[in-house]
């Protein structure tokens, strides 16, 4: 599918509640299928990444229904396998565009008796997998893969507990890593890098299991032997969904936006700090916690004269889906601005660092990769032009706000993407602009 993206005629003004949050929706479902008992999820994200989530329960033996389907999200309600673990049918799960469905699910499957194969689309595919399966390896689960891509087909066995030090800060492999540890012999810690997002150390706990945490240094573990119990869970809003409305409301001359019940945890605030640093005028204000993620909301006022900045590589797991967004908002900042160490986005839903320079500078902008750096030169007045999403939900809505500053519409092609996090995103940003959505 083919959108046109129009630029903006006008400031953008309102209050939204984007959809909730990816990460948070994975692990709740998760969390509740492999736990004893009934669990209620709230504000469930209904997207495309979610639903191969759900599907994947479902698959394995846990009791998934959906009771509502409501603007904030879903109401589902999933009855665990607990004790008795997942009981797979023959055929493969398939899990669509989803990494973390993916990764966890191998975290998940490894402490038990089955064997399942693992499948996904092109685009996860493509994407490494050997970063999860090689130190499930180590655990004594057995796995298949495709040249270290999917399809996989993970073989659980009786684990033993591990001391990993990450190479790479990702918060997939850790939660692969702490979810097979519930279930082996000993104490299983991680070391990361650099600290990624939290959620399942702040999640688990709700589902009656321990996280110890020594946050300095980049530490966690959990004990084998585990049983989860059902909890119920309310999922805040995506903060990497509501930072494409700020860098909106950052870029669109005299634009006012408000977005409400954002998750404000603190390792998914990078673009808050990036924003800010650039000279975006942003409020944020934290209202209650949600579980154990505080959320509020974040409000974010045009304001002229942004100004490069310099992302350095410990803040860039805060911020990792961000940078498509963060770039398309650099081209419009005056002078140089530098995103360190930023490798890791060559294997995201698409080689993001290759995609950000094409689509950029076909726009007009200057964008160049040096090494693992991504730089883009600003304020450049951009044009329109015909770019793809390459598939890549990121992609797509990035490439649609860097319209709404364009001098002419940008043609989208595979717009269908952003049904991976944030389905309802053009039907938001024409209700900011005070139109209908076409
Ligand atoms: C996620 C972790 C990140 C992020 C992805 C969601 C998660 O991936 O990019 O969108 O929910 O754990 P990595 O773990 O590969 O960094």
């Amino acid at each position: 599918m083919i959108a046109a993206a129009a630029p903006a005629s006008g400031p953008l003004h309102g209050r939204v509640r984007v959809p909730g949050d990816k990460s948070i929706s994975h692990r709740a479902v998760l969390f509740a299928a492999m736990a004893e008992g009934t669990s209620r999820i709230t504000g469930l994200l209904d997207s495309a990444d979610v639903r191969s989530t759900l599907a994947a329960a479902a698959a394995l033996g846990a009791e998934v229904e959906i009771v509502a389907a409501r603007a904030e999200g879903l109401d589902v309600i999933v009855r665990g396998w607990g004790a008795l673990g997942p009981r797979p049918g023959a055929d493969p799960i398939d899990c669509g565009n989803s990494g973390t469905t993916c990764r966890l699910l191998m975290g998940v499957l490894a402490p038990w008796p089955v064997r399942v194969t693992l499948t996904g689309d092109e685009s996860l595919s493509r994407r490494p997998m050997r970063r999860v399966t090689d130190p499930l390896t180590s655990m004594g689960a057995r796995f298949t893969t495709t040249e270290g891509h999917l399809p996989v087909t993970v073989e659980g066995a009786p684990l033993r507990a591990l001391h990993y030090e990450m190479p790479v800060a990702s918060a997939q492999v850790k939660t692969a890593v702490l979810l097979a540890g519930l279930f082996a012999r000993g104490v299983t810690t991680v070391v990361e890098p650099a600290l990624s997002r939290d959620h399942t150390e702040r999640l688990l706990p709700a589902f009656g299991v321990g996280v110890g945490r020594d946050v300095a240094a980049r530490t966690c573990w959990v004990s084998g032997g585990a049983q989860l119990q059902s909890s119920d869970v309310a999922v805040p809003a995506d903060p990497s969904s509501a930072a494409f409305l700020a860098g909106v409301a950052a870029i669109v001359p005299g634009s006012e936006v408000e977005l409400a019940d954002v998750a404000l945890n603190p390792t998914r605030m990078g673009f808050v700090h990036v924003l800010e640093r650039m000279g975006a005028d942003i409020t944020v204000t934290v209202m209650h916690a949600t579980g154990a993620e505080p959320a509020g909301t974040v409000l974010v006022r045009y304001a002229e004269g942004l100004h490069g900045t310099v992302v350095d590589a410990a803040e860039v797991p805060s911020l990792v889906d961000e940078v498509p967004l963060l770039a398309v908002v650099a081209t419009q900042a005056s002078g140089l601005t530098r995103f360190e160490g930023v490798g890791e986005l060559r294997v995201k839903e698409s080689d993001r660092l290759a995609a950000i320079v094409d689509g950029l500078t076909a726009l007009g902008a200057t964008a160049r990769v040096v090494g693992d750096t991504l730089e883009v030169e600003g304020p450049r007045a951009l044009h329109g032009g015909a770019l793809s999403s390459l598939g890549d939900h990121r992609l797509a809505m990035s490439w649609a706000v860097a319209a709404l500053v364009a001098s002419s519409p940008v043609e989208i092609e595979r717009w269908e993407a952003v049904d991976v996090s944030y389905p309802g995103f053009a039907r938001d940003v024409a209700g900011l602009a005070g139109e209908a959505a076409s």
